[in-house]
C-alpha cells in the first residue's frame, strides 16, 4: 500500500537522494586518527553539553552523523569501530541502506509521530509482520511502547490484572529491566535505586551459574521453592532475560529453561521474558526461539534493534479496555524501519545453522579464546556470549581494569561498554555489517590495546 504522498518525480527525486546520501557515507570506511584541526571540537561540545545535561559522558565521543556498516565518525574527524551500536539498537550498522530508505519514505508523509488514536499504516504493517515472526509460539497480540521499560510496564500491568492480588514478581539477581519507576525493582542492581522507595515486591533467585552447569538448575529451583514457600499464592509470574544483557551476557541452556518454566508452570506462574536487548541478536530472531522455548512464553517485550518498542501477548493476557494506552506508537520513520528489518533480517541468511550470527559468534569467542591463550596469556580470560551479543574479562575483570581497558580501546578505535559486576566484562554488541578483513583489523586493535593497559 502506498504511504504519504507519491509521484513519478517524488520517486526519481527519491532515487537520486538515496545513492547520493549512501556514495558520501560509504566514503567513513576505514579507522583514523583526529584531524589536526578539529581536534579540540569534541571535549569543547561535550563540556557545554555537560552543563546542560547536568552530568558527564563516559567517552569523548559525539557522532557527526556520517558512518557506514561497522564505522562512526565523530566530530573530531576520527572514525572508529561502532561494536556496542548505541547499547544495542544499531544492529545492521551504520547508515545502512534501509535505514536512509525508511527515513526517506517518511519524508512523504503528513506527521513525524503516529500513536493510537488515529492509526497509520506503519504501525498496522510493523504489527503484522511481527505477530508473524512469533507464529510457533502462543504469542498473538503486540502493544507498542515508547521504551524497552515501558513495554516492560505494561507488561507489568497485563499480568497485574490478571492475576490480581498476586502482585509481587519472581526476577533473576543481575537483572536488567529498565528504570521506571516499575522496572528499577525488577533491576538487580541496588545503586540503580538509591532513595527511591519500593513500588512493587520482587524475589530475586540466581540465573544460570556457568562455573556449576550441573547443579545450575537445582539451585534456580531451591531458591524458587523457597520464594513460594514464603509468599505462598502472592506471585503473578517469573520474568527473565535468556541471555542478561547488563550482567555481561549471563545465559543458561534449553534444559535450564525447560525445567525452570515447567517449575512456573506447575505453580500457576506466567512466564515473561524481556528481549529489549536480545531481540535480533541471537541464532533466531528471538531468544526464546534460539532456546527453543516457545511454547512456554506468555508474555514477550522487546526494543532497541527493532528501532521501536513494545510488548507481545497471549489472548489469555489480553488487558480490559484502559488499562493500557499511550499517546505515541513511534516515528513513522522508526516504525517503517522496524518492518524492513525484521523482513531483511528474516528472508536473508542470518539466523540459523551457519547463518551470519553463528558465524559472528564462534568467530569472535575462537579468537578471543585464542588471544588468551597465546599473545594475551593472562590478560584475556573468560570470553562468552550468545549471537551477536559477546563479552570478555580483561585482567582481574575489576572495574578500575576494564574501564582502563574500554577507554584505550576507544583511543586506538574501537568503541564498545563495560556490563556486569564481580566481574566486570567488556561488552560487544556486533554489528552486522562486519566482514572478515574487519574482524581481523578488530582483534590486531583488542592484542594491541592489551599489551599497553594490562
Ligand atoms: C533487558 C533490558 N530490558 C529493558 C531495558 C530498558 O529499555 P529502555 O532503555 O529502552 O527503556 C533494557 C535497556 O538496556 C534492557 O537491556
Amino acid at each position: 500500500m502506498i504511504h504519504g504522498v507519491h509521484s513519478n518525480e517524488i520517486q526519481e527525486l527519491s532515487n537520486k537522494l538515496f545513492s547520493e546520501i549512501l556514495k558520501e557515507q560509504q566514503k567513513v570506511m576505514a579507522v583514523k586518527p583526529a584531524d589536526e584541526d578539529k581536534k579540540h571540537l569534541t571535549e569543547e561540545v561535550l563540556k557545554e553539553y555537560e552543563g546542560y545535561k547536568g552530568r558527564g559522558f563516559f567517552f569523548n565521543y559525539m557522532a557527526s552523523g556520517r558512518g557506514h556498516g561497522p564505522f562512526t565518525e565523530i566530530i573530531d574527524g576520527s572514525v572508529k569501530y561502532d561494536l556496542i551500536g548505541a547499547i544495542g539498537p544499531n544492529l545492521l550498522g551504520h547508515s545502512h541502506p534501509l535505514y536512509i530508505k525508511a527515513h526517506l519514505e517518511a519524508a512523504t508523509n503528513d506527521v513525524m509521530m503516529c500513536g493510537n488514536l488515529l492509526s497509520h499504516l506503519e504501525p498496522y504493517e510493523l504489527s503484522k509482520t511481527l505477530i508473524d515472526s512469533v507464529k510457533g509460539s502462543r504469542l498473538k497480540h503486540f502493544w507498542f511502547a515508547g521504551s524497552g521499560s515501558f513495554a516492560n510496564d505494561s507488561a507489568l500491568k497485563m499480568l497485574w490484572q490478571k492475576k490480581a492480588p498476586n502482585y509481587r514478581l519472581i526476577a533473576f539477581q543481575k537483572a536488567f529491566a529498565g528504570r521506571s519507576i516499575a522496572t528499577q525493582d525488577i533491576t538487580y542492581n541496588a545503586a540503580y535505586r538509591e532513595g527511591m522507595p519500593s513500588s512493587i515486591k520482587v524475589d530475586h533467585v540466581p540465573h544460570f551459574d556457568h562455573t556449576d552447569p550441573e547443579n545450575a538448575l537445582d539451585k534456580t529451583l531451591n531458591a524458587l521453592k523457597e520464594v513460594v514457600k514464603e509468599y505462598p499464592n502472592q506471585h503473578c509470574a517469573i520474568m527473565l532475560e535468556l541471555v542478561q544483557g547488563e550482567a555481561g551476557f549471563v545465559y543458561g541452556t534449553k534444559e535450564y529453561y525447560e525445567g525452570v518454566f515447567k517449575w512456573a508452570k506447575e505453580n500457576g506462574l506466567y512466564i515473561w521474558v524481556d528481549e529489549v536487548q536480545s531481540f535480533a541478536r541471537t541464532r533466531e530472531l528471538f531468544a526464546f526461539q534460539h532456546f527453543g522455548l516457545d511454547q512456554y512464553v506468555d508474555i514477550v517485550t522487546t526494543g532497541k534493534a527493532l528501532q521501536a518498542c513494545g510488548t507481545f501477548f497471549t489472548e489469555e493476557l489480553n488487558p480490559k479496555p484502559g488499562l493500557i494506552a499511550g499517546t505515541f506508537n513511534g516515528s513513522i520513520a522508526a516504525l517503517n524501519a522496524g518492518n524492513k528489518i525484521v523482513r531483511y533480517l528474516t528472508e536473508g541468511n542470518f539466523y540459523g545453522e551457519n547463518g551470519r550470527i553463528q558465524q559472528l559468534e564462534e568467530k569472535f569467542i575462537s579468537k578471543l579464546n585464542h588471544l588468551g591463550n597465546t599473545t594475551c596469556k593472562d590478560k584475556i580470560g573468560y570470553a562468552g556470549g550468545v549471537g551477536t551479543m559477546i563479552s570478555f574479562e580483561v585482567g582481574d575483570a575489576s572495574k578500575e581494569t576494564t574501564s582502563a581497558f574500554i577507554k584505550k580501546l576507544f583511543e586506538n578505535g574501537i568503541v564498545s561498554f563495560l556490563a556486569g559486576k564481580d566481574p566486570v566484562r567488556v561488552r560487544f554488541l556486533l554489528p552486522l555489517a562486519l566482514t572478515d578483513e574487519h574482524i581481523d583489523e578488530i582483534f590486531s586493535i583488542i592484542e594491541k590495546t592489551a599489551a599497553e593497559v594490562l
